[in-house]
């Protein structure tokens, strides 16, 4: 597969899975508009894409817990395009624990911001610019956590929120961005696997029945997903836990 006529936006692609899949829609030919928490860790994302001679590639700082943030990162790709075709809700902060009480209010609000309300406003920013693609794709890494009725996650019930809010958002957006052609693809995934592109453990990472979910599993759903005729609207992705 290749994406050679494809600008995709990553959010949070300074580590982890957003790094990942900002390297491989690189070398498969998209240009990356890649953003992260700060310029110096997109800018490394970045640096690796150009070192490697794969793909063209952009880095951007945007906290999504300020919406000037937001709306600048949207500002500063619109410089660079006239349109994007993939937009990539990736980032969220993860929150631990089981205890309510045991994390600050700060905590809290920084966790439903950078999930909730950053997931909102990156796509209302970015809006525009995928409705002059042709081929408008919005894929939002979700959780077993935005799942109704999943417990099985210590993550902090802030988390959750955050969660399921994206997948409350995600699931209207689906229904009335669909006469624009526009598709919201949302994932579900339990925990996975989250090794480097760059690292040997990239492609020797064991992926059988009894291994957990890897980030290259999930890439090669959203590629699937991107790679379908428009008429397929593929909404989410959901994965069987193990034991
Ligand atoms: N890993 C899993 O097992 C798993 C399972 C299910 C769903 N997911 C979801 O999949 C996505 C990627 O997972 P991951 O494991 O790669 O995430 P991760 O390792 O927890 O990293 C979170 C990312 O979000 C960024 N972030 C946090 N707060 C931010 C803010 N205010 N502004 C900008 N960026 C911010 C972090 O940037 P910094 O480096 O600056 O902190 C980091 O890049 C997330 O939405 C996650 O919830 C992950």
């Amino acid at each position: 597969m290749r994406l050679d006529d494809h600008n995709a936006v990553i959010t949070a692609a300074g580590r982890d899975f957003g790094r990942a899949l900002a390297i491989t829609l690189a070398g498969l030919g998209a240009t990356v508009f890649l953003s992260a928490r700060t310029l110096a860790a997109a800018e490394r994302t970045r640096d690796d894409i150009r070192d490697r001679g794969a793909g063209k590639a952009y880095a951007f700082a945007c906290d999504l817990t300020d919406p000037a943030s937001i709306r600048s990162f949207a500002h500063q790709v619109a410089a660079h395009t006239d349109h994007i075709d993939v937009l990539v809700n990736n980032g969220a902060r993860y929150l631990e624990g089981e205890d309510l009480l045991a994390v600050s209010d700060e905590d809290v609000a920084d966790t439903l911001a950078s999930g909730a309300t950053g997931t909102v406003l990156v796509t209302k920013n970015f809006l525009p610019l995928l409705l002059r693609s042709a081929k408008p794709d919005i894929i939002t890494m979700i959780s077993t956590a935005g799942l109704p009725g999943h417990a099985r996650s210590t993550a902090h019930a802030a988390f959750y929120g955050a969660k399921n809010a994206q997948a409350g958002f995600t699931e209207i957006l689906s229904k009335r961005l669909r006469p624009q052609g526009v598709r919201v693809i949302s994932l579900y995934p339990p925990d996975f696997d989250n090794a480097d592109p760059l690292s040997p453990g990239w492609h020797t990472a064991p992926r059988g029945p009894e291994n957990p979910l890897t980030s290259e599993s999930l890439i090669n759903c959203i590629l699937f997903a991107i790679g379908q005729p428009r008429d397929c609207f593929i909404k989410s992705f959901h994965f069987e836990e193990p034991g």
